[in-house]
């Protein structure tokens, strides 16, 4: 397989502290996110607040739309253009987060949403790509592969901070617990577990600062 070197994956559990390495490689690099777990989200409030109850509605449902990830620098965040409009907040919360765990060990559902994330990449640009199987299963030609792991109590109070940023109110003990099954899954599921890419950079995030973090991937993509 032929390396492509403007894709860095991004996987790991949630809490790791994917999605702010993203936004700031991103900027630095000038190029585009992949917030592959948004999509998951996106099923999971299509199936909690839209009342598409079978898998069979949800699929129909997101091969019939027009679906694009946008990268909103302003806000470090991504957002998701569906139809004629655009959800973000509405998706970023535990609740909606379980439901998508639960509806992404479905194979019908993996697949329907396969094509919306490679086409987020974009060859002239280049693309950080955030997620569970960036590595493994979506972009496994990226040339830099990166998992990060952290200790579940460190990414619960980092959970938990995001969470309050944006004023919902966090019960801790139910974070943690909401959290450790969530990866739980994640990691046991048949179709595309979490899991390193046998040739990724494995970083423990849990005494290291952001900028440090950054560091470590920005030396091994200066190598490539
Ligand atoms: O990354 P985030 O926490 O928003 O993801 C929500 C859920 O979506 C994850 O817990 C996981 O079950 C699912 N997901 C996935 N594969 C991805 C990204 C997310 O299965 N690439």
């Amino acid at each position: 397989m032929k390396l492509v070197k403007n894709i860095i994956t991004i996987d790991g559990p949630s809490g790791v502290g994917k999605g702010t390495l993203a936004f700031s490689l991103a900027e630095r690099l000038g190029w585009n996110v992949l917030d592959s777990g948004l999509l998951y989200r996106l099923v999971g409030y299509l199936n909690c607040k839209e009342a598409l109850e079978t898998t069979q509605e949800i699929v129909q449902f997101l091969n019939e739309s027009k679906i694009r990830l946008i990268t909103n620098f302003n806000e470090g965040i991504c957002e998701i253009e569906i139809n004629d409009r655009v959800l973000g907040k509405e998706l970023r919360n535990e609740n909606i987060a379980s439901k998508a765990a639960e509806l992404a060990k479905e194979a019908e559902i993996r697949n329907a949403i396969i094509k919306i994330q490679r086409d987020a990449y974009d060859s002239e640009q280049g693309l950080i790509a955030d997620g569970r199987d960036m590595g493994t299963i979506i972009f496994p030609e990226a040339a830099l592969k990166i998992f990060l792991q952290a200790s579940p109590e460190v990414r619960a109070e980092r959970r938990a901070n995001q969470l309050k940023e944006k004023g919902m109110s966090v019960i801790m003990h139910d974070l943690l617990e909401q959290i450790q099954l969530r990866d739980e899954e994640d990691s046991n599921r048949k179709i595309s577990p979490l899991k390193p890419a046998d040739d990724s950079l494995v970083i423990d995030t849990s005494n290291l600062s952001i900028n440090e973090v950054e560091e470590k991937v920005m030396e091994n993509f200066k190598k490539l």
